[in-house]
């Protein structure tokens, strides 16, 4: 299986010499969802923005579909493919659901009406509201709009930071059955996120990031019932 998505020894960070990604590894293919979990601090939002361009990279690779891509400009990274929903100020509030997509369509040159079309078959209750002004979205809805602008663009890749922070559980899983349906339709998608339980339902397989490496990775379901992931939560425990 190749993989659609391949990062290797990414070291990343806020500021010159100060390391916060130290080093970390993973890989995502096609239709593959990914959990990226671990401790608050432990680096990974960071990495999530060091790979979809957002946050400078040290050092490290990011081959996207082979291609390197470390370091690029988001909006480049976001023509070749790679899709960003970051966790907070994902949406224009004041503009309304038709035209956060149509910007977001502009942004990577995309034929607009034709791909927003699509994005309403995939999300009805987006194309119902879709005069509504984004700020007036309910949570869920909102989150599904954050994905339904990274999806415009048609990515490959999907990287997705803590899409379910704030969702009531039974939102939560809206938001996760969505992503099912993107990752059947064949986009690999890394899903950074704080709930562990539903995030190790969800995906293939999942790292778990400590101090910005990988210390833990392998199968979801065997993760689930590791008793190392409670472990790099705690604080304690050797790189396996
Ligand atoms: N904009 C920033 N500038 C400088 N340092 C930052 C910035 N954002 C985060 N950091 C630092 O980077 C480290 C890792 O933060 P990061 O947000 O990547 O962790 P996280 O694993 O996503 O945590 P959480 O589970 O709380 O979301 C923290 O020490 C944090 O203080
Ligand atoms: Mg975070």
């Amino acid at each position: 299986m190749s993989a659609a998505l391949v990062v290797e020894d990414l070291v990343a960070g806020y500021e010159p010499g100060l390391p916060i990604v130290r080093g970390a590894s993973l890989s995502v293919a096609a239709g593959e969802i990914l959990a990226v979990l671990g401790p608050n601090g432990a680096g990974k939002s960071t990495l999530g923005k060091a790979v979809a361009g957002i946050v400078p990279v040290a050092s490290g690779s990011v081959r996207l579909d082979g291609r390197e891509i470390a370091g690029d400009p988001a909006h480049r990274m976001a023509r070749l493919g790679l899709g960003f929903v970051p966790q907070t100020e994902n949406v224009f509030a004041e503009l309304s659901v038709e035209d956060n997509l149509d910007l977001a369509a502009a942004v990577v040159g995309a034929p607009r009406a034709q791909r927003i079309a699509g994005i309403f078959e995939l999300f009805p209750d987006l194309a119902r509201q879709r005069r509504l002004d984004a700020g007036r979205l309910s949570g869920g809805q909102r989150q599904m709009l954050a994905v339904a602008r990274a999806l415009v663009a048609s990515p490959r890749v999907l990287v997705l930071d803590e899409p379910s922070a704030g969702l009531s559980p039974k939102l939560a899983q809206h938001v996760f059955a969505k992503l099912a349906e993107i990752a059947r339709d064949g986009v690999a998608i890394v899903l950074v996120e704080q709930n562990v339980r539903a995030a190790l339902a969800l995906a293939g397989r999942a790292v778990v990031l400590v101090e910005g490496r990988v210390r833990l990775e392998g199968e979801a379901a065997a993760l689930a019932i590791d008793p190392r992931l409670r472990d790099a939560f705690l604080g304690r425990g050797e790189a396996a």
